[in-house]
């Protein structure tokens, strides 16, 4: 993996909401590439967490690319609200959706890059025919709804799969990696070959955000 550019995209879900203002601008001074957005419903996972309203005022905070990770079930009735919204990426997911290739190109025609994600059970055959079709694939490496768990190492199998398909793709998506990073797994996930490391509680639960984000883009070498 040479000439690999590392790109960061903070979750807020493991920030602040009280001083949001604060946080968004801290993040893109600590060099952040994007905002992670993380919709959840109360259906496809248990938590509610918000919608297209905090996505927009999110927007009219930063000029960072929004990444909208959507952890909601029936998204075709949300995506016209996000795009409007701000976001710039979309991400559905696999496992509730019977024609991801009909969201996507509707995602597409609204002018935004789309993505498709998969949970730490589902193989990567359910995606394998969608990933020449999308701008990302977000491969979850804890089991989506909350920030702050551990990271679940037989992902990284998958991370290596979903790899050996992109580079067969002319588009090249890129492969983001969701959950449990912190300066050890950002490591072993770039070895493997992610683009993106999205990282919540790495970043918003420290006080210097700069140094983290640093953190996660020069990992330490693997030990030997
Ligand atoms: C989980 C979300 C993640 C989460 C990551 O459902 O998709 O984006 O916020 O949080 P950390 O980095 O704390 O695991
Ligand atoms: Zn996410």
């Amino acid at each position: 993996m040479t000439n690999q550019k590392i790109l960061i995209a903070p979750s807020i879900l493991a920030a602040d909401f009280s001083k949001l203002d604060i946080e968004i601008k801290k993040i893109e001074l600590a060099g952040a590439d994007f905002v992670h957005l993380d919709v959840m419903d109360g259906q496809f996972v248990p938590p509610i967490t918000f919608g297209d309203c905090v996505v927009a005022a999110v927007s009219r905070l930063t000029t960072l690319a929004l990444d909208v990770h959507l952890m909601i079930n029936n998204p075709e009735r949300q995506i016209e609200a996000f795009a409007k919204a701000g976001a710039d990426n979309i991400t559905i997911h696999i496992e509730n959706n019977p024609n991801p290739q009909t969201l996507i190109q509707a995602i597409h025609n609204l002018g935004k890059k789309a993505g498709i994600s998969l949970n730490p059970a589902t193989p990567v055959a359910a995606i394998s025919e969608i990933i020449p079709l999308v701008d990302t694939v977000l491969v979850m490496s804890v089991n989506p709804g909350w920030s702050g768990q551990k990271f679940i190492s037989s992902v990284e199998e998958k991370i290596v799969q979903v790899r050996q398909i992109i580079e067969t793709c002319p588009q090249r998506p890129l492969l983001e990696v969701d959950g449990g990073i912190n300066e050890q797994t950002a490591q072993r996930a770039l070895s493997l070959g992610a683009d993106i490391l999205v990282a919540g509680s790495f970043i918003f639960k420290a006080t210097d955000y700069a140094a983290q984000i640093k953190k996660l883009k020069c990992p330490p070498s693997p030990s030997l």
